[in-house]
C-alpha cells in the first residue's frame, strides 16, 4: 500500500474529529453568550473544541483529497446535475466540506477577538459556529451516502456467483474403442468366417447391433446409432487362422458414417500394413482410414460387392472307407 493510500484510508477515521466537534461545540456557544464574571471557562471550551475541530478538518481534508485527487469541487458542483446519486453526493460533500473549512477560519478568528473578562464571546463566533457545525455535519451526511453507494454495486462486483460447474465428460474411448472390443456382444452376421479381398484376405465376421442386422443383412442404408463390427483372423493354410488380424467397426453418427481401425498388437511380419506401428487406432477424420473411402465413402460397403468364399470342406484324405 502507497503512502497516499494508507493516508486515504484514514479518511473515515479523522473525520469522526470535527464531526463530534460539530455536535458539541453548539451547547458551549450558547453558554458562552452569558456576559459577566466567570464566563472565561465557556470560552475555552469552545476555542478549545473550535481548534481540535479545525485540526481534525485539515486531516479530513488532507486524507479526503488523496481518495479522490483529481476532483475539483467547485468544477464538480457545476456539471453535478444528471449524474449518479453516489457522484451527486461526492459533489456535495466536497462543497460543504470546503466550505466547513473557510469557516472553521472565520469562526476561530471570531472566537480569538480580544473580549474584555466579563464579555459574552458575542454573536459572530455564535453564528458562524453554528454555521460551521451544520457545514460539517451535511459534508459528513453525504460522505455517508457515497459509503453506501459504493458498497452497495460493490458488493455486487466483489462477489459474482461462482461460474457454473463446466461438465467435460472425458472421452472414454479415447485410448481404446471399448464397444468395438466388446463386439461378441452384437448379432453375427456371418456364422462362420468368409475370406475378404479387401480386407488383407483375412478370414472375416461381421457383428451388427440389434437395430442394423436386418438392415446390413438386407444391403439397407443402417439406422442412426448403428454399430457394425467386423472381426479379422489371419489366413492359415486356406483356412481361418489363430492370429488375431485388425477389428474394423463402422458406426452411423449423426447420420454420418464413421469408421474405426483397431489392432491392438501388430504382428512384426505385418507391420508394412501399419507404416511400422506396433498398435493402431484409427478413427473418426484419421488420414490413415483414407485408403477406405475407396468402399467406403458412403459407409456400409455395397452389398453385391460381399465375399462369399466360406471355408472349404475338409478334403477326405487316404481314399475311401475300408
Ligand atoms: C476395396 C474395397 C474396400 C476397401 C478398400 C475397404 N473395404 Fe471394408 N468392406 C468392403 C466390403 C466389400 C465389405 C463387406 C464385407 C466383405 O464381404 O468383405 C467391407 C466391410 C467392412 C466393414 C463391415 C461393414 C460393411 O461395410 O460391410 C467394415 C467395418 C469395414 N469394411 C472397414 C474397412 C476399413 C476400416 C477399411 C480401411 C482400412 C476398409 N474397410 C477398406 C470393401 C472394402
Amino acid at each position: 500500500m502507497s503512502w497516499t493510500e494508507w493516508i486515504a484510508n484514514q479518511h473515515t477515521f479523522f473525520v469522526h474529529i470535527p464531526t463530534a466537534a460539530a455536535i458539541f461545540l453548539p451547547l458551549p456557544l450558547i453558554a458562552a453568550q452569558r456576559m459577566g464574571r466567570g464566563i472565561r471557562p465557556w470560552w475555552l471550551i469552545c476555542r478549545y473544541l473550535a481548534i481540535m475541530g479545525f485540526l481534525g478538518l485539515i486531516l479530513t481534508m488532507i486524507s479526503g483529497y488523496a481518495c479522490v485527487p483529481n476532483l475539483s469541487p467547485l468544477k464538480g458542483l457545476v456539471t453535478a446535475a444528471g449524474r449518479s446519486t453516489s457522484t451527486v453526493a461526492l459533489v456535495y460533500h466536497q462543497f460543504f466540506g470546503t466550505l466547513s473549512l473557510v469557516l472553521g477560519i472565520v469562526t476561530l478568528m471570531s472566537m480569538f477577538r480580544k473580549r474584555k473578562d466579563h464579555e459574552s464571546l458575542g454573536l459572530l463566533p455564535f453564528t458562524f459556529g453554528i454555521l460551521w457545525a451544520v457545514a460539517i455535519l451535511l459534508a459528513h451526511h453525504y460522505g455517508t451516502v457515497i459509503g453506501r453507494a459504493e458498497v452497495a454495486p460493490r458488493k455486487v462486483v466483489t462477489a459474482p456467483p461462482p461460474p457454473a460447474p463446466v461438465l467435460r465428460r472425458e472421452d472414454p474411448e479415447a485410448k481404446t474403442p471399448i464397444r468395438v472390443l466388446d463386439y461378441q456382444r452384437l448379432i453375427p452376421i456371418h456364422t462362420s468366417p468368409v475370406k475378404s479381398k479387401p480386407h488383407g484376405d483375412r478370414w472375416i465376421r461381421v457383428w451388427a447391433s440389434p437395430e442394423a442386422a436386418d438392415a446390413y443383412r438386407s444391403g439397407q442404408a443402417l439406422p442412426e446409432g448403428a454399430l457394425v463390427v467386423m472381426s479379422t483372423v489371419e489366413d492359415r493354410w486356406g483356412r481361418p487362422g489363430f492370429e488375431p488380424g485388425p477389428l474394423c467397426a463402422l458406426e452411423v453418427k449423426g447420420g454420418k458414417p464413421a469408421l474405426t481401425y483397431y489392432w491392438g498388437q501388430v504382428p512384426e511380419a505385418r507391420r508394412s500394413e501399419t507404416g511400422g506401428a506396433q498398435q493402431v487406432y484409427w478413427r473418426d477424420s484419421d488420414p490413415n482410414l483414407r485408403s477406405c473411402m475407396e468402399c467406403h465413402s458412403q459407409g456400409m460397403a455395397p452389398a453385391k460387392d460381399r465375399s462369399q468364399w466360406g471355408i472349404p470342406r475338409p478334403q477326405r484324405q487316404g481314399g475311401t472307407k475300408p
